[in-house]
């Protein structure tokens, strides 16, 4: 895994209670009038046909309480990070910031994170509400977890959920969104897709003939979530980086059991191993929109050796389905802010913009603004772009744009697409590119590994030829001029 920053190696000086806490932020959301309690909903399809029907309308953050079959106080919180607003104030940036602004903070705070994560690395605490309830008699079905769709293969528990798992050979700890669903009392499944690094890590215990001792958080602050459900860079812990993109340590208290840092916010938790005994699991809805994986999967089972939880737990909740969908907004922002940066340090300059598109679910379609500078420097952004790590995986197409055209604006784009991009020439297609099952385009074949899937990628140049863009030659855009547009906009208010 290489050099690791931001490990969780260091030991600060031991605080009270979380600094950050999931109420809290509630609090927030529902001063900004963004928050709706929802009671008396079926964990069996009503949870989730509530959730996705939500997203579709008034994308509300809903905190269901008084499920079917449940005692008051066990609740579940969806719609945590559907927009920008969610997104910045979760971040502790006003929630007042367009998309692209967002992207820009974020850019800004991710590259100053990488240079200070250090500071930054996770700080443990020593007591955490967490532990009002510690429970070795182990029965998962107390908590209320969602059976989200009529199709799902079972009740998952673990959607947002944050896994932590320690490298067996340096140490680092990783924490990545896997789902999980209910098996029996004491049992869960784990689906790892196959670049991931919880799934190597599980790989190197079992190859070495052991359990992979595990963590997990199954509610906590929607923070935890932004980090765990994305492809950080390579050797960062994903917590450190959530408190630097916070720019507040992220607080973590040691589990009992296994010795992993558990989020301090979290207010249900587990610990235990991930044994090399395969489980049937699914199939559950796909951030694509479909159940493209349609059969049941064997995965990974979980042994559950403690419980715990806060009084009137909240377990952290998501759903997919045809985007855009529950969690489909939130990885839009910070995949950008992720490309960008790559594109940087890549060497591409005048990027203006990077969007990911939720009708793509953040990964299939990729927009870069350029201010072009010379012949091919389209293609640059293009290819580099696509086969990034946060752009590469389940990607489909990048498309490259001028920088007049707004990158998260798709009728602008479509109309670069339209009008500046010749599909005789200015269409790339790679082929064997990096792919998944997941992908519902994939033919399915059991004999397979995951890690054997290709698929292509489409990369669409919508700009100017860059020769008539030197010599002033390209048609001008039919538009009002600047200081008129604005004398009316000022003068005719009332319509603007
Ligand atoms: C809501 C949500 C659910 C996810 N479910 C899974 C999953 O079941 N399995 C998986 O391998 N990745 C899943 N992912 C993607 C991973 O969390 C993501 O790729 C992350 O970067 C994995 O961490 P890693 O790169 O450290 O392995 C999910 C992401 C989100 C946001």
């Amino acid at each position: 895994m290489g050099k690791v920053k931001g490990r969780d190696e260091k030991r600060l000086k031991p605080d009270q209670s979380p600094s950050r806490d999931v109420r809290s932020w509630l609090d927030e959301v529902k001063s900004l009038g963004l928050l709706k309690t929802v009671e008396g909903a079926d964990w069996d399809e009503e949870i989730g046909a509530i959730t996705d029907t939500n997203v579709k309308k008034n994308k509300y953050t809903l905190l269901f309480d008084k499920i079917k079959g449940y005692p008051k106080g066990f609740r579940v919180l969806t719609g945590s990070l559907l927009d920008s607003r969610r997104v910045a104030l979760t971040l502790g940036l006003p929630p007042t910031m367009s998309d692209l602004e967002l992207v820009k903070v974020l850019r800004d705070r991710l590259k100053s994170a990488g240079e200070n994560i250090d500071e930054y690395s996770p700080r443990y605490v020593d007591d955490a509400p967490l532990f009002e309830n510690t429970l070795k008699e182990v029965d998962m079905s107390m908590f209320p977890a969602p059976k989200w769709f009529v199709h799902d293969g079972g009740r998952y528990i673990g959607t947002a959920d944050a896994v932590m798992t320690r490298d067996l050979e340096t140490g680092w700890v990783n924490v990545g969104t896997y789902r999980m669903m209910l098996k029996d009392k004491n049992t869960l499944s784990i689906l790892f897709e196959a670049v991931r690094h919880g799934r190597f890590m599980v790989k190197k215990y079992w190859d070495a003939g052991k359990p992979c001792p595990v963590a997990v958080s199954f509610g906590h602050h929607p923070l935890a979530l932004m980090f765990a459900g994305i492809e950080a860079p390579q050797g960062v812990s994903e917590l450190a980086y959530a408190g630097a993109v916070s720019e507040q340590p992220y607080e973590v208290i040691k589990g009992p059991v296994t010795g992993l840092p558990i989020p301090a916010d979290s207010e249900v938790a587990i610990e235990g191993y991930i044994v090399n005994e395969p489980t049937t699991e699914g199939p559950l809805g796909e951030f694509i929109g479909y159940y493209s994986m349609a059969t049941a999967n064997q995965a990974p089972t979980v042994k559950v050796e403690a419980v715990y939880h806060r009084n009137d737990p909240i377990l952290l909740g998501t759903c997919a389905g045809r985007p855009p969908h529950d969690y489909s907004y939130f990885r839009c922002p910070v995949r950008a802010a992720l490309i960008w940066d790559i594109l940087e340090k890549a060497g591409i300059q005048g990027v203006q913009g990077v969007w990911c598109h939720e009708a793509g679910y953040s990964r299939a379609f990729t927009v870069v603004s350029i201010k072009q500078m010379f012949a091919g420097h389209d293609r640059m952004a293009g290819y580099i772009a696509c086969q990034s790590r946060p752009g590469a995986v389940a990607g489909r197409y990048v498309v490259v744009v001028d920088d007049d055209i707004d990158p998260t604006n798709l009728d602008d784009v479509i109309w670069a697409m339209c009008s500046r991009s010749d599909p005789a020439t200015g269409i790339d297609i790679i082929s064997e590119t990096i792919g998944t099952p997941v992908d519902p385009l994939a033919e399915h074949d059991p004999s397979k590994d995951m890690l054997e899937y290709t698929g292509s990628r489409g990369i669409i140049f919508a700009t100017k030829p860059f020769g008539r863009l030197l010599r002033n030659e390209f048609p001008k855009v039919v538009e009002p001029s600047p200081e008129v547009k604005e004398k009316v906009t000022r003068e005719w208010s009332e319509i603007f």
